[in-house]
């Protein structure tokens, strides 16, 4: 029989220093350790402290078993490449769960499996699966530790790459034991990389499981369990499992947002700040326009992008009316590819360091590279899978094969940011002056518009449509509908979750002004017609204008729309015609394209809120 104070066993023979001791006597998080640890059967269990020794001797392991590289610490100091299998590089949507007691709750655009008969598949299949391995025990915090909008929580791993990345991206540290005190306080994460057990060693460079792959969310127990993968989101729980999924059902139930959108900070020429949030899905941009650089004609005159978060924001009514929000994460995972000094500088600052990096290619001299980082390729590479590689290299049917995987990631703590916002860290969140959509839209979707009003706002949020991306299974470039950028990371019905969006207009005086933009408008010979990235900025201005009572506009059936006049042109060179091209409403595909929002409705039937239905009748009347 488990009891609150069995004695935890540390084995005496490890090259690592382990903490024999458990840190808390909390008899909630002891029973529940020693529970997991008698159906894991770990050869031994290590409680996290997050210190720099600490993880210095987890890399130092992993190097030594071959899991990872050291980077040329002259090139990148304190950075190491992974490989992960190649069977195991994405989210896996498919055996994403919400485990919701009814069905009904978790909706139709959510996997369901009853808890108990999940709890019952996961157990079967982690029974013994950490022999000869080690458990490690992760606290940690979403948020500033301490601060009373944070959540904290406890990850049990089998995987040290999860640990080293948990470190950065989010507060692993001792406080979380002070602050859980002797509550029951804390979201439950448990995960394994889940190896066949006992067939094969720990030294292999990825283990995982994919055939057995399972993430599964418990919104009721405010439990997560994973098993089979080690990859970004199905493994580092605290960040779409609990910060997205878990706080998602917090939020509804206590009444604000868990969302998946960035966070910056506009400063414009007379000093006044303006805080702004994005939604855009997996691999559409958000990191780009989190760490934006204005172009130097409009930095000029004092303008100034300053970055908060670029993932998740967690969103409050404050008592003065107003909704702020604060970015629960502490770094950056980031999309490699396409990542460089011209299309994103920050972002290649923040990597200059202290970064894990996952699935890129290895230079000759010991540093990383990926497409799109310089414009020539280097002569020789190894590639994501270890093999070498050289420019032009084709697969077996004669289409390139990049040296780096499309999803490929740099981890990298959010301090390296040289535009890190001064408030990232405010307890009480910074106040948000609009909320942005947008997606991936070849056709059809001008470069910006602005909602008449909230409703409108939550209309175009719900009905969100993005070009499938590498940074889940599933076919690339095929367009799905993913409201609020949310299909795969919302934790309950999607139907009560948009009446929440409407209800939460309701709760504030001064609701946030709503845009949709579309950086990926393409011509008719297949080009960009929007360079985007820094030149974002001159859309981004007229945001803030708008928010601020100056932006001119024009009304359409979409929304209000910036005139070519009404955006700063100063230093690009932009003609009149492409302008046209890029914001061409076209009325017959755009009234097929409402008409298929239907689609979406009809699924959430029983839960969709009647405002949005009026909202869809008074757009189709428009046209
Ligand atoms: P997740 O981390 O998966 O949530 O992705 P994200 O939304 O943060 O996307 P990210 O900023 O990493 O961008 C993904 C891809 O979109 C990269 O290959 C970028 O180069 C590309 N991208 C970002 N912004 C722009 C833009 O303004 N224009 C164009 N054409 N491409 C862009
Ligand atoms: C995304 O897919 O939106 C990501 C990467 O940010 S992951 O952490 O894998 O969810
Ligand atoms: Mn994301």
């Amino acid at each position: 029989m488990s009891s609150a104070t069995a004695p935890i066993t540390v084995a005496p023979h490890c090259n690592y220093p382990l903490r024999s001791e458990p840190p808390t006597s909390n008899k909630h998080i002891l029973r529940w350790v020693d529970r997991i640890a008698r159906l894991v059967e770990p050869d031994r269990i290590h409680w996290v402290d997050g210190s720099a020794e600490e993880t210095d001797a987890l890399f130092d392991m992993m190097v030594t078993k071959g899991q990872c590289l050291r980077l040329n610490p002259e090139k990148r100091p304190n950075s190491y490449l992974f490989r992960s299998d190649p069977r195991d590089v994405a989210r896996v949507e498919s055996r994403t769960f919400i485990c919701s007691i009814s069905k009904d709750d978790a909706g139709p655009t959510n996997h369901w499996l009853h808890p108990d008969i999940m709890k019952r598949r996961i157990n079967e299949a982690a029974r013994g699966c950490m022999r000869g391995r080690t458990l490690y025990v992760i606290p940690f915090s979403m948020g500033p530790a301490g601060s009373p909008i944070s959540r904290v929580g406890i990850q049990l791993t089998d995987s040290p790459y999860a640990v080293v990345s948990m470190r950065i991206m989010t507060r692993v540290t001792p406080t979380v034991w002070e602050i859980i005190g002797e509550s029951r306080d804390w979201v439950r994460c448990v995960h394994s990389v889940l190896r066949p057990i006992l067939t094969e060693t720990d030294d292999v460079p990825w283990p995982c499981c994919p055939e057995q792959t399972c993430i599964a969310h418990f919104p009721e127990e405010r439990t997560i369990l994973s098993i089979g993968s080690g990859y970004g989101g199905n493994a580092l729980l605290g960040k779409k499992c609990f910060a997205l999924r878990i706080a998602g059902t917090m939020g509804r139930d206590e009444g604000w947002l868990a969302e998946h959108m960035l966070i910056l900070g506009v400063t414009d020429p007379s000093g006044k700040k303006t805080y702004i949030t994005a939604a855009f899905p997996s691999a559409c941009g958000k990191t780009n326009f989190a760490m934006m650089v204005p172009p130097a004609s409009l930095a000029d005159k004092g303008w100034k992008v300053t970055c908060v978060g670029d993932d998740i924001a967690w969103i409050k009514p404050d008592p003065n009316g107003r909704l702020r929000a604060i970015n629960p994460e502490a770094g950056f995972f980031g999309v490699a590819p396409g990542t460089s000094k011209d299309t994103n500088p920050m972002a290649m600052a923040c990597c200059a360091r202290d970064t894990i990096f996952t699935n890129v290619a290895l230079t000759e001299d010991g540093d990383v590279w990926w497409e799109g980082m310089t414009k020539e390729p280097p002569q020789r590479l190894i590639d994501w899978r270890g093999n070498p590689w050289t420019p032009g290299q084709t697969g077996p049917d004669g289409t390139p094969v990049p040296s780096s995987h499309p999803n490929s990631r740099f981890t990298a703590p959010a301090v390296n940011c040289p535009t890190l916002d001064p408030s990232w860290e405010d307890p009480a969140g910074v106040e948000i002056g609009a909320i942005v959509f947008g997606g991936r839209r070849m056709s059809t979707i001008p470069l910006v518009f602005q909602s008449f009003n909230w409703q409108h706002g939550v209309y175009l949020g719900a009905t969100v449509a993005s070009e499938q991306t590498a940074a889940a299974e599933g076919k690339v470039g095929e367009l799905r509908r993913d409201p609020f950028a949310m299909l795969p990371f919302c934790g309950y019905h999607m139907g009560d979750y948009f009446r929440h969006w409407l209800k939460m207009g309701k709760m504030v005086t001064d609701p946030p002004r709503i845009f949709h933009v579309n950086w990926f408008r393409r011509g008719e010979d297949g080009s960009w017609l929007w360079p985007g990235f820094g030149e974002n900025m001159r859309v981004l201005k007229w945001i803030v204008d708008r928010v601020n009572g100056r932006g001119q506009a024009r009304e359409t059936q979409l929304g209000w729309m910036p005139r070519h006049d009404d955006l700063e042109w100063e230093g690009l060179h932009f003609p009149r015609e492409r302008w046209d091209e890029l914001m061409r409403i076209d009325p017959e595909t755009l009234l097929a394209q409402t008409l298929g929002h239907e689609e979406l409705f009809l699924k959430l039937w029983d839960h969709m809120p009647k405002e949005l239905l009026w909202q869809r009748d008074l757009l189709i009347s428009r046209y």
